[in-house]
């Protein structure tokens, strides 16, 4: 029987129990029981292309170390990973850094160079929404440093969506009319493109965030990371915020979303004040 005209096979409670201890473990994604019918429509349409009838010789066969296994999983994740985003789409945070940057124009603190990263950046809106304002408080002080947005997500499909850099109409919505006047320009198809001042600005990144401790010790001036942790067990989270205080500037800032994280300190960070946004500055040495 072809594919299509055949009942979508159930996952048993213990298959769901394996697809997600995989899961967890590579990806740190925790999946709930309640997900499971959504599982299932994500896995078995990957199967269906992949050929592969049920989920156990599916799950043999992305077990394996071999370069086909690891592709397919790349897909399985494009699929199963919550991609929801949007421009500006906490603005008070995305503010926060500008204000940020603004007072360290005003005290004449910046170094040679700015640097940010968006993890768990998707199809890239927030990336390009933190380089709109940087450019923007760059422009305003009329200087022109080095500035750059590291912008890293494990889902390869997000990644390329990032890299293009084109919205629909309904995508762009948050950002307001002068800053699309300034960054976002209409394509033949009515479409947005992000302008090449800014994309130039972005780097897209393939990266596995629960392995924090191997990301290059860099030092950069913000770590923007929003709606990722909340997937993840408090102490996956506590691990991932310990690490990249290492990889922060003294006196560099850390942006989390606004309830993800309620049981995380570190000696070297500092809770900023602001009620609405929830941020964190590296102690100057
Ligand atoms: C809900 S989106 C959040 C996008 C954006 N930060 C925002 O707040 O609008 C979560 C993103 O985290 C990515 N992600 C999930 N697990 C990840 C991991 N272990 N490493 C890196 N990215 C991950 C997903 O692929 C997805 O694009």
């Amino acid at each position: 029987m072809a594919w299509s005209l055949r009942t979508l096979p159930t996952l048993t409670e213990d298959q769901f129990l394996q697809w997600g201890k995989l899961l967890e473990e590579r990806t740190g994604i925790q999946l709930v029981f309640q997900q499971k019918a959504w599982l299932e429509s994500q896995m078995t349409s990957r199967m269906r292309d992949h050929g592969n009838e049920d989920y156990d010789a599916y799950f043999d066969f992305i077990s394996k170390e071999t370069i086909e296994a690891k592709l397919e999983w790349s897909r399985l994740i494009d699929r199963i990973a919550v991609k929801e985003t949007s421009f500006f789409r906490h603005r008070e945070s995305i503010e926060y850094v500008r204000n940020y940057l603004q007072q360290k124009i005003n005290n004449q603190a910046l170094n040679n160079s700015f640097d940010i990263w968006s993890l768990g950046c998707a199809t890239g809106e927030e990336a390009y929404s933190l380089a709109m304002v940087v450019n923007d408080c760059f422009e305003l002080a009329a200087i022109s440093p080095y500035y750059g947005i590291t912008a890293m997500d494990i889902s390869s499909s997000a990644l390329a969506a990032g890299r293009k850099g084109r919205y629909s109409k309904r995508r762009v919505e948050q950002v307001k009319p002068d800053e699309a006047q300034r960054y976002l320009q209409v394509c033949t198809d009515g479409s947005y493109e992000v302008v090449n001042k800014l994309r130039d600005r972005v780097c897209f990144t393939h990266t596995n965030i629960i392995h924090a401790r191997q990301l290059p010790v860099v030092q950069v001036d913000v770590i923007f990371c929003q709606n990722l942790l909340v997937y993840f067990r408090r102490w996956l989270r506590r691990d991932v915020l310990n690490a990249l205080v290492e990889r922060l500037k003294p006196g560099g800032l850390l942006v989390v979303g606004l309830g993800e994280v309620v049981d995380w300190e570190h000696p070297e960070m500092q809770r900023t004040g602001d009620d609405h946004v929830q941020a964190y500055v590296r102690e100057e040495r």
